[in-house]
């Protein structure tokens, strides 16, 4: 069997030492006990087989993924969708992986999901489920920075397309430590290569930012969803003139992408290592 197929990412931004860090994304591990009911455990099944190649797989490049990061860099950045929706066997499992090794974890959609599609995906259900998954993850889900050889990694959740203003304060008050940030998000944003390749193959392209002439091309329901809230052009406009930011980092799309927004910032998305997929970025 093949291993992982681990994308290198080089950036000279000025680290104190040179850094590795290993960016993992949407596995999507599927499990349930038995004990947590018969629906759950054909939600995990029916998932897994249907959606990311079968448990076996999934979890396979996932440790793999894992063991590399260990192995090699010095901190796991997670970006989401570890798990596919929440069951307490996927707590237990995911939670036993994290274990191996220091990270840092931005929340994904799936992070706070009861059962894909079935949720009313909005502030006070993330608020509600974030209670239920933060015990299993030592990660600020919100919000969370860590100083690493001189170098801020910032995680930020926009899990359902939308920042905060909390969020964007807090942003900048790590902008004005001064040191270079890369920023951690689930979901991309918008770039017309992004958008381009997903129209081609689905009705929307599942990014943060979408310009409103894209927006005319979804289904409605996935448009008014997707559109962003004036917080969240805020912060977008923050991030793009921030001196501090370097790049950008997500996840979401289950493929790779790498291309600067708004002609101004890399963003590189990573695929899910449910493809075998994971990014490692040297930094110097
Ligand atoms: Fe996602």
């Amino acid at each position: 069997m093949s291993g992982i197929t681990v994308t290198k990412t080089y950036l000279h931004i000025g680290a104190k030492k040179p850094t590795r860090l290993l960016h993992i994304t949407d596995s999507h591990v599927c499990r349930a006990y038995e004990s947590e009911g018969e629906k759950l455990v054909n939600l995990a099944k029916k998932r897994a087989d249907r959606c990311f190649g079968g448990e076996d797989n999934i979890e396979k490049y996932f440790e793999e993924a894992v063991r590399y990061g260990k192995k090699n860099d010095d901190l796991i950045v997670y970006t989401g969708d570890i798990y596919d929706f929440i069951s307490q066997s996927n707590f237990d499992y995911m939670a036993k992986a994290l274990k191996l090794k220091n990270y840092i974890y931005a929340a994904g959609n799936h992070d706070f999901c009861t059962a894909p599609g079935a949720d009313k995906e909005d502030y006070e259900f993330k608020m509600r489920q974030l209670k239920i998954v933060s015990p299993y993850i030592k990660s600020n889900l919100l919000f969370d920075s860590r100083l690493i050889n001189g170098i801020n990694l910032v995680t930020m959740d926009n899990s359902y397309y939308q920042f905060t203003t909390g969020q964007l304060d807090m942003l900048k008050a790590e902008a004005a430590k001064g040191y270079p940030i890369l920023l951690f998000i689930h979901n991309p944003f918008y770039s017309k290569e992004i958008a381009e390749d997903k129209m081609s193959k689905g009705d929307c392209a599942y990014v943060v930012c979408p310009p409103e002439e894209l927006l005319t091309r979804y289904p409605k329901d996935r448009a008014d969803y997707q559109r962003a809230t004036d917080e969240t052009n805020d912060t977008l406009r923050f991030i793009l003139d921030c001196e501090e930011i370097q790049a950008i980092f997500a996840g979401h799309l289950h493929e790779n992408y790498e291309n600067r927004i708004f002609e101004k910032k890399m963003q590189y998305v990573t695929a899910g290592t449910f493809t075998s997929d994971a990014r490692e970025i040297f930094i110097d």
